[in-house]
């Protein structure tokens, strides 16, 4: 991977605080975004902005930009087609909608079962059906941060409805065994559902090989702007009872789109897409996708590995989640420091020019449950395709003086 070309696309990593460049350690909450997807924005903007299916060229330009963004997102989670692709606001409105309209084919007394380690859009949904009498169970989670498996599989029932699961955690990493999951749920005849927001920059997804009923992620995430996706299985969209208004279209994937979308950010999520695919070979794009994922998650897994090492020789650091031999984790860590919150490590790491987060990200549960809410959550760094080894070494220096200074 030429890291120095790939670079040179982002212009915030020209970013510089007193004569230092940025390191952006941030990515889990929002990765940068290269020029093509600030460019395909603004030429929506300047050549094709329009409302859909009008008789007119802005108009039908901008139904291709949006039939075409679909398909790539189609190809991007190896979705059948691109009417399994629904595009709103974010992830977290989707999921309401979702839930809302999964309700109505439901019976109080029905079980959907939820984790501890998910983040809170993939929980709060859910949990909001309990007025309607539904019951939502908790898979526990371990204090190694890994899902208590057992424990799910004990909680499933002949009532259980729904699984709804994170492929990986955005606080401390965990990639759960979504695969194992799905065993235990087919033969049941449960629908499965699967928040991929963190776990779709760092590897390739396979939608059609999760056997997943629907999959979420949003595209911020994954060097693109602010939209939501959602991914339902062939033909299950037009089953469910959505919100929409009597003029919007009844079939997927504009079922559950309500109003008028972003359709210049959704012109950018096919910038960013387009982008990934380039740092891959292979004759489809799909093949290109697939080899351009890993070629980051190797990359982001060398560097993940020296932030670990070197965050592990730090006196009173605690890394929280898989260690990095288990090959279950993504290369975003969450660790404290004995004697100093993670608000005033991210503080200091700020004054140095390394900006990342402190807190529970909104994975409260999970920070209730490892006991981390009274010291603040913890500080979590994350790793993308435009980090480099200098930015890994200079950071685990800056935290080793951080950590020194507070004893
Ligand atoms: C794992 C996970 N799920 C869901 C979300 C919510 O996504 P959105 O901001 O698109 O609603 C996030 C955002 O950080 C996340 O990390």
């Amino acid at each position: 991977m030429n890291l120095h070309s790939i670079r040179k696309h982002f212009p915030a990593l020209e970013r510089e605080l007193h004569g230092r460049n940025v390191i952006y350690l941030d990515g889990p909450a929002g990765t940068q975004v290269p020029k093509e997807v600030i460019s395909s924005i603004s030429d929506y903007y300047r050549y094709s902005n329009a409302n859909t299916h009008g008789q007119f060229a802005s108009s039908q330009e901008t139904d291709r930009i949006m039939e075409s963004a679909r398909n790539k997102v189609a190809t991007f989670i190896n979705a059948p087609d691109a009417n399994c692709i629904s595009f709103g606001q974010n992830m977290t409105t989707l999921n309401f909608s979702l839930s809302k309209a999964l309700v109505r084919d439901m019976n109080p007394g029905d079980e959907i079962l939820i984790t501890q380690l998910d983040h809170e859009a993939n929980r709060g949904p859910w949990l909001n059906l309990e007025e309607r009498g539904i019951i939502i169970k908790e898979v526990s989670l371990k204090p190694e941060g890994v899902l208590d498996y057992e424990d799910l599989e004990r909680k499933l029932s002949e009532r259980t409805k729904l699984v709804c699961i994170g492929y990986a955690s955005n606080m401390i990493g965990t990639v759960n065994d979504v695969k194992y999951v799905r065993s235990l749920t087919r033969d049941r005849n449960i629908r499965m559902l699967i928040d991929a927001v963190h776990f779709a920059p760092h590897m390739a997804i396979d939608v059609q090989a999760l056997d997943c009923d629907f999959l979420l992620c949003s595209a911020y995430k994954f060097y693109g702007p602010h939209v939501g996706i959602l991914y339902c299985k062939p033909g299950l969209l037009n089953t469910l009872q959505t919100d929409r208004l009597r003029t919007q279209s009844a079939d997927a994937p504009y079922r559950i789109e309500t109003g008028t979308l972003n359709h210049a950010a959704i012109a950018g999520v096919e910038a960013a897409i387009k982008f990934i695919s380039r740092l891959g070979e292979g004759k489809t794009l799909r093949d290109k996708i697939t080899s351009a994922m890993q070629t980051i998650h190797r990359h982001e897994m060398d560097l993940a590995a020296i932030l670990y090492d070197g965050l592990q020789q730090i006196k009173g650091c605690t890394i929280y989640g898989p260690g990095m031999e288990s090959g279950l984790r993504t290369p975003t860590l969450g660790f404290s420091i004995k004697g100093i919150t993670p608000e005033k490590v991210c503080y200091e790491l700020a004054k140095q020019a390394i900006y990342a987060w402190d807190g529970h990200f909104y994975a409260i549960r999970a920070a209730e449950v490892l006991d981390l809410m009274k010291t603040g959550g913890v500080t979590r760094m994350g790793i993308v395709a435009y980090n480099t080894k200098e930015e890994i070494n200079r950071t685990v220096k800056v935290m080793e003086k951080i950590a020194s200074d507070s004893r």
